[in-house]
């Protein structure tokens, strides 16, 4: 599906998942703002894709910080033109149960990866309704719709977002706006390096006890996240909004442990 003369906003497209977004969207025609606080980062994202004949540019912001999300469209609306698509990509993960989970670190999980993903969807939003429609595909995450030992400011953000997406899809349903989420299991990427990190032992052999308790036997690359998330936000889904889709190899298909 073309997105020849679209612009999508990417939050977190550094690396992993929205960097995979951004590449998706853009070798599809459309034009990408990548952003994040890692400006080099942002910069070889932008490099690779123009390289690849596709369009994007760069735009710094730390969502943690006040008004940042707001300026982040503005300069998104400005530098592109327009704002057709969003996603909600980043996030970070403490690992730590109630009692480990410091105020400062329940705090910045819930600024990223929930307040984040509210007040970029209002500003877009306001923009989106006056140009008569677009799409906002949400990172939620496998642990927003189960729990998950030791992850209780994660798995709380990542249940908001599941709710902010089917609120939101309500709401602006007769705006011409679809919001939806995707579902992550098990995506190598940095997250999933530092989580296996933490745990200590040889990390490939994580990996592949990791890997074994999936369904389908393997991690998923972040291009296949992506893949998801351009569905979601072309008109191939222009009867889906409010809904989320696990990515996940299965995991959300069991009950519990799969043999
Ligand atoms: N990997 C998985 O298995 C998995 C599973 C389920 C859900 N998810 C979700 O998928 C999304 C992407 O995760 P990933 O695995 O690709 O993680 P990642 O490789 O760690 O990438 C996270 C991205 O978020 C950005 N980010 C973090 N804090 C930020 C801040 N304060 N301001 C702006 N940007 C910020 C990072 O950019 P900078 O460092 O440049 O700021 C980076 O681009 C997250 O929402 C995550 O919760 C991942």
């Amino acid at each position: 599906m073309s997105f020849a003369g679209k612009t999508v906003l990417v939050s977190g497209s550094t690396t992993g998942i929205g960097e995979a977004c951004a590449r998706v969207f853009a070798a599809s025609g459309a034009t990408v703002m990548v952003s994040g606080r890692n400006e080099p980062r942002g910069r070889a994202v932008v490099a690779g894709i123009v390289a690849a004949g596709g369009r994007a540019e760069f735009a710094g912001a730390d969502l943690r910080v006040p008004g940042a999300c707001e300026s982040l469209v503005a300069t998104t609306l400005e530098r592109l033109g327009g704002l057709d698509v969003l996603v909600n990509n980043a996030g970070i993960l403490y690992t730590a149960d109630a009692l480990q989970t410091s105020d400062e670190q329940w705090l910045e999980t819930m600024a990223v990866n929930v307040n984040a993903v509210f007040y970029l969807s209002r500003a877009a939003v306001r923009h989106m309704r006056a140009a008569g429609g677009g799409a906002i595909v949400n990172i939620a995450s496998e642990w927003g719709l189960n729990g998950e030992v030791n992850h209780v400011a994660y798995c709380a953000s990542k249940g908001a977002v599941i709710q902010i997406t089917r609120c939101m899809a309500l709401d602006h349903a007769r705006d011409g706006i679809r919001v939806n989420s995707v579902c992550p299991g098990e995506i190598h990427t940095r997250m999933v390096d530092d989580i296996l990190a933490q745990q200590g032992g040889e990390p490939a052999e994580r990996l592949r006890s990791l890997a074994a308790g999936i369904p389908m036997r393997r991690l998923a690359a972040p291009a296949e996240v992506a893949w998801c998330v351009h569905f979601l936000a072309s008109g191939r889904a222009s009867y889906v909004t409010g809904a989320n889709l696990p990515v996940d190899g299965g995991n959300d298909a069991t009950a519990g442990p799969y043999p």
